[in-house]
């Protein structure tokens, strides 16, 4: 639509229209001229680890010489975020919410997963429900205490420790759990036993997904209904028929492709054409994402993986809320949240046509412009 118009009031969609049509009588609202810049929700980003301390940069430099990324860098991040105070996490965990609000992020789905003991895993769910508040962002958690198997543990121990702590995690407001099952981290077996028990305690389901290697984590998904099977890069066929057949969303992290010098690209394409539901997310992290952006997502999910613009930017929005199996975000119908972005061009386009530069020029959340 051209020339339109949204009226938010309580934080919700309570009318959309041509400008002309903006019904007369309002009193006093306060007024947000968009001068004839491109609106769009506000991203969902779906899929993030945005909780750690420490770098990796010696691990990406060795990729960038030729090192394959692989999930063991996983507990470097681990040590490093278990000696950060509480104070120095939520400082760090802000910040890169502050980035992505920047960015035009409105709701974030965050991970535990560099706790890896039960106590650590829930100061980092905490973490996250708290820096979100400190910038005003949407937040949901998922605990993924089955992210790699500590080092000097033995994985069976592990496996059960994570399934005794669901309950505490739940009390520390998780409201999904989720397992990285992939070659270096968790099996299939181990994955079903963790997300079984995930469900009796009440927690929604999410998975990572045949990124490194083929494991049949995607079947996985689709057989215990996961609201989300995320990366995907090796997924079959016949997976992605299974997802879609499921009406479990498929989340690509192209940033992931990129970064991780996999150079996976094709696989949104299959997942599309099988009829999945998409969604793009950042994936941020230290080791394989390190990216608060979500137009950067965009931008690489329709340069690098072919998807057409408005497919991407559906599945950066619609999508995202999809995976996170809310119908409140990511549009802005009436009845929705009052979350949106105001785009540095009059074109939804430019934002893929025009890189490198500051995309989203305002963030609202709730009816309020932020930052
Ligand atoms: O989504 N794949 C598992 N977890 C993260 C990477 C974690 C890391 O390397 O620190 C991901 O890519
Ligand atoms: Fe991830």
């Amino acid at each position: 639509m051209t020339d339109g118009a949204l009226l938010v009031r309580a934080g919700r969609v309570e009318w959309v229209g041509a400008d002309r049509d903006l019904p007369a009588g309002l009193g006093d609202v306060d007024e947000l001229d968009a001068a004839g810049a491109a609106v769009l929700p506000g991203w969902v980003d779906c899929h993030t680890h945005a909780v750690w301390a420490g770098a990796r940069r010696e691990e990406l430099v060795a990729r960038v010489a030729g090192k394959p990324y692989a999930a063991g860098g996983i507990n470097a991040t681990v040590a490093a975020t278990r000696a950060a105070s509480d104070e120095a996490l939520l400082a760090l965990a802000s910040e890169r919410m502050r980035v992505m609000r920047h960015n035009g992020t409105t709701t974030v789905e965050v991970k535990s997963g560099y706790g890896l003991t039960p106590a650590d895993e829930c100061r980092l769910l905490d973490v996250a429900r708290d820096a979100a508040a400190l910038q005003g962002l949407r937040v949901t958690t998922t605990y993924l205490g089955a992210h790699v198997v500590p080092d000097s543990r033995h994985r069976d121990d592990y496996v059960r420790e994570v399934i005794a702590s669901l309950p505490a995690a739940r009390h520390h407001g998780a409201e999904w759990c989720d397992v990285f099952c992939d070659e270096g981290a968790f099996t299939v077996d181990e994955a079903r036993r963790v997300l079984v028990a995930a469900a009796a305690a009440g927690l929604g389901l999410r998975i990572h997904a045949e990124q490194i290697a083929r494991t049949g984590a995607a079947l996985l998904a689709a057989e215990l209904g996961c609201a989300s099977a995320d990366h995907l890069d090796h997924v079959t066929d016949e997976d992605a028929r299974a997802l879609a057949v499921g009406g479990v969303v498929a989340v690509v992290v192209p940033v992931v492709s990129l970064y991780s010098r996999s150079q996976t690209w094709s696989h949104a394409q299959r997942l599309a054409d099988a009829g999945c539901t998409l969604a793009i997310a950042t994936d941020c992290n230290p080791g394989s994402a390190w990216c608060e952006s979500m137009p950067y997502a965009v931008q690489l999910a329709c340069l690098a993986m072919g998807l057409p613009v408005d497919v991407a930017l559906r599945a950066a929005t619609l999508g995202g809320a999809a995976a996170l199996r809310r119908d409140d975000v990511g549009h802005l119908g009436v009845g929705a949240r009052g979350d949106l972005i105001v785009l540095a061009a009059d074109h939804e386009a430019d934002l893929v046509a025009h890189l490198g530069a500051d995309a989203v020029i305002r963030t609202v959340v709730h009816g309020c412009p932020i930052g």
